[in-house]
């Protein structure tokens, strides 16, 4: 590519607490939902709000208790990232290790002192941490007690939260995030924000409700951190990939606008500062009474976000036809129908590109903010050659591609910051739990059931990402 990306673009990987770390009780840990998280069919239950039973059960398998190691094995981990030229990593900080129930007096100081380390290690790599507040990890005491997000107990709770991180690391972090991925709330609730249900529940309501308290805690976050790190910039997490009408009916296409405000409403809350229009009538329309307190639209509109980070891995395919919904694919949890112009992975996610460039457009278009990808990736079921070698040819394909079209975004005049490709080491899945659905450009043997010796090794797409760092965008 002849286009070289600007000289101090923050290319670099993105994991989380919950999927990385394990160590899941180590040092004081409480428990978070994550740990509650089997494999197969029940995990998938849970995740959209079946109630879990709220210890782990010794008859299931649960990834995340000791998933890749990350808490004891960073600093071979971080050595690896900075081989490849990583200029910033994002992890998230796991609530739980910081407040092992979520509400107790005093913060858990090994907690504190493990990402003291992890932050010191990365900036004497030359890495910047980038660091997410909550990546679907409430703590489960706060899920027993309060009901998780629909409480809004939890606002103070989560602000008490952040303030503590942004005071102890305020000479450290420079790039946070509040949400990751807040729109998931509606689509794995339990995932997303912590929320279970039960029979007779208004699970409409109890999801705009928790959704109302997580945008108010996000712009009380927002605050803090302006007050605490004037020079940090704070933004927020949305899972994008723009939907396409499957015809240009209008019908298809005002449905494919529609689906497209479900995740932008809250991306409209945390970046414009206030209830779009559009939300107004669905609560009405709906008969949702969603309680607001005095003073929450002045939260909501002083403290909005610096930046908007996002997650792609697809684009998503609408239509009002019923018998073309009937060809529906999985990707990425929000239900989309198979767009016949692109293939899939093996897990369902479309692979579109151009979708990239064109999501990217329009949240430029929206908000007129900085825009961080914080997230991409192929997941793949990589194996390992019996001379030691993985040879993942797909994924640089995919990774090529999709710079390829950052690169092309850029050139439109979209302002973006920085990319983390999803996984740079491979990583518990979010949504299946396997280890076997790998994103990585360094392998790590463990399967899905939990056997292999963690060791690490590097496959084909750790050069190929190496030399795009090096040459900053221009050999893809
Ligand atoms: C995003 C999440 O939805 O996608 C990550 O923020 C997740 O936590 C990633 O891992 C990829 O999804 P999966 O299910 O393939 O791990």
């Amino acid at each position: 590519m002849n286009f070289k990306f600007p000289t101090d673009f923050l290319w670099g990987g993105a994991i989380a607490a919950n999927q990385a770390e394990g160590a899941y009780l180590e040092d004081g840990k409480g428990l978070s939902i994550v740990d509650l998280l089997p494999t197969g069919e029940k995990r998938r239950s849970i995740m959209k709000g079946n109630v879990p039973a709220f210890t782990p059960l010794a008859t299931e398998f649960y990834p995340s208790h000791e998933a890749i190691d990350f808490y004891h094995r960073y600093p071979e981990d971080i050595a690896l990232f900075a081989e490849m030229g990583f200029k910033a990593l994002r992890v998230s900080i796991a609530w739980a290790r910081i407040f092992p129930t979520g509400e107790d007096a005093q913060p858990n100081e090994a907690g504190l002192q493990f990402y003291d380390n992890l932050f010191d290690e990365l900036l004497k790599n030359g890495i910047e941490p980038v660091v997410t507040l909550a990546h679907f990890d409430v703590p489960v005491h706060l899920i027993e007690k309060y009901g998780s997000w629909r409480s809004r107990e939890l606002v103070t709770l989560f602000e008490t939260y952040a303030t503590t991180v942004f005071t102890r690391y305020k000479d450290k972090v420079k790039y946070w995030m509040t949400f990751n991925e807040i729109n998931m709330l509606l689509h794995l609730p339990f995932l997303g924000a912590g929320l279970a249900f039960n029979e007779g529940d208004n699970i409409k309501e109890i999801q705009y409700q928790a959704a109302h308290h997580q945008l108010v805690a996000s712009a009380l976050a927002v605050k803090a951190c302006h007050e605490i790190i004037p020079d940090a910039m704070i933004g927020c997490m949305l899972a994008a990939g723009s939907f396409y009408p499957y015809t240009c009916n209008p019908e298809d296409v005002f449905q494919g606008m529609e689906k497209d405000r479900e995740s932008y409403f809250f991306i409209d809350v945390q970046s414009r500062g206030e209830y779009p229009g559009y939300a107004k009538r669905f609560f009405k329309d709906h008969e949702l009474n969603i309680v607001m307190q005095p003073g929450d639209a002045e939260i909501l509109k002083n403290h909005t976000v610096d930046y908007i980070g996002f997650s792609y891995y697809s684009s998503r395919t609408t239509s009002t036809d019923p018998e073309v919904i009937k060809n529906m694919t999985s990707g990425n949890v929000f239900g989309s129908v198979a767009n016949p112009y692109l293939a899939k992975s093996e897990w369902g996610w479309t692979i579109d590109p151009k979708g990239f460039r064109i999501t990217a457009n329009q949240l430029h278009d929206r908000y007129q903010k900085p825009l961080f990808v914080v997230e991409n990736g192929f997941g793949a079921n990589d194996e390992v050659t019996p001379e030691g070698e993985v040879h993942d040819a797909y994924r640089i394909d995919y990774l090529k591609r999709h710079v390829a079209e950052m690169g092309e975004a850029i050139q439109d005049g979209v302002n973006i910051i920085g990319y983390t490709s999803w996984g740079p080491i491979d990583i518990v899945s979010a949504s299946s739990g396997e280890m076997r659905k790998r994103y990585g450009y360094i392998y790590v043997d463990r399967n899905n059931e939990g056997h292999g010796e963690l060791t690490r090794l590097k496959k084909k797409s750790f050069e190929w990402y190496k030399n795009v760092i090096e040459s900053n965008g221009t050999n893809l």
